[in-house]
């Protein structure tokens, strides 16, 4: 499984990097402001600078919603570097310019999706990801591990090249069981991916393993 952080924000992103295991990187408009970044010149610099750090694909959101305008922005998204991903929206006009972009091998990402219906609809548009989002229908009292686990088995029935990157992932018990309903990608923010680390056996383990060669080596 691929691991993605969900983040806009430079230092999280070098952090996951260094520690050796990061695959990529999301982002939304609501990510993006979170780092303040506004204007195009600096939402462009911006998503340069996290290609520059990362070695997978970053995916960039449009803000337009209709064909030609998300068409327009995707273009323009992809000049920024090569790592680029489209990130496109659910919606009508979305599944148009994500067919339009598979047919010009541009990258898409599917993004807010909700249904196994929708993810169908992503995958024969071409979407090289689509991202549905877990913590959202588990706020709403749906089962969002359910979901991924539906698509999953959707895609594998037809054999969709379509990655399922298992999105708004809250903490680690949703990542460990994306990972047992075998979802091709997870995106996470840091203390998710950080949090794997953490077993109180590790440290009081650790503690006595030091503490005994202290005893001989002093
Ligand atoms: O990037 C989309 C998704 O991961 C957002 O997560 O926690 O805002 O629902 P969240």
């Amino acid at each position: 499984m691929k691991f993605f952080i969900d983040t806009a924000n430079l230092n999280e992103i070098r952090e996951a990097q260094e520690l050796g295991i990061l695959d990529g990187v999301t982002t939304n408009p609501s990510l993006m402001a979170k780092e303040g970044i506004s204007g195009k010149n600096n939402v462009f610099k911006h998503y340069k600078a996290i290609c520059d750090i990362v070695d997978g694909d970053v995916s960039a959101e449009v803000i337009a919603t209709d064909y030609k305008g998300i068409i327009e922005e995707g273009e323009e998204l992809i000049t920024i570097d090569p790592k680029i991903v489209v990130k496109v929206p659910m919606i009508k006009d979305g599944i148009k310019a994500i067919k339009y972009f598979s047919q010009k091998g541009i990258r898409t990402n599917c993004t807010l999706v909700f249904s196994a219906g929708q993810a169908l609809l992503a995958a024969k548009a071409g979407a090289t990801y689509v991202s549905p989002f877990i913590g959202r229908l588990d706020d709403i009292s749906q089962d969002g591990m359910e979901l991924i686990a539906q698509i999953v088995g959707i895609y594998r029935n037809y054999d969709y090249q379509t990655e399922v990157l298992a999105a708004s992932v809250r903490h680690t018990m949703h990542l460990i069981n994306c990972a047992e309903v075998g979802a091709d990608v997870v995106t996470c923010p840091l203390n998710v991916i950080t949090g794997l680390l953490n077993h109180p056996l590790t440290d009081s383990g650790l503690a006595k393993f030091l503490a005994d060669h202290k005893k001989v080596n002093g």
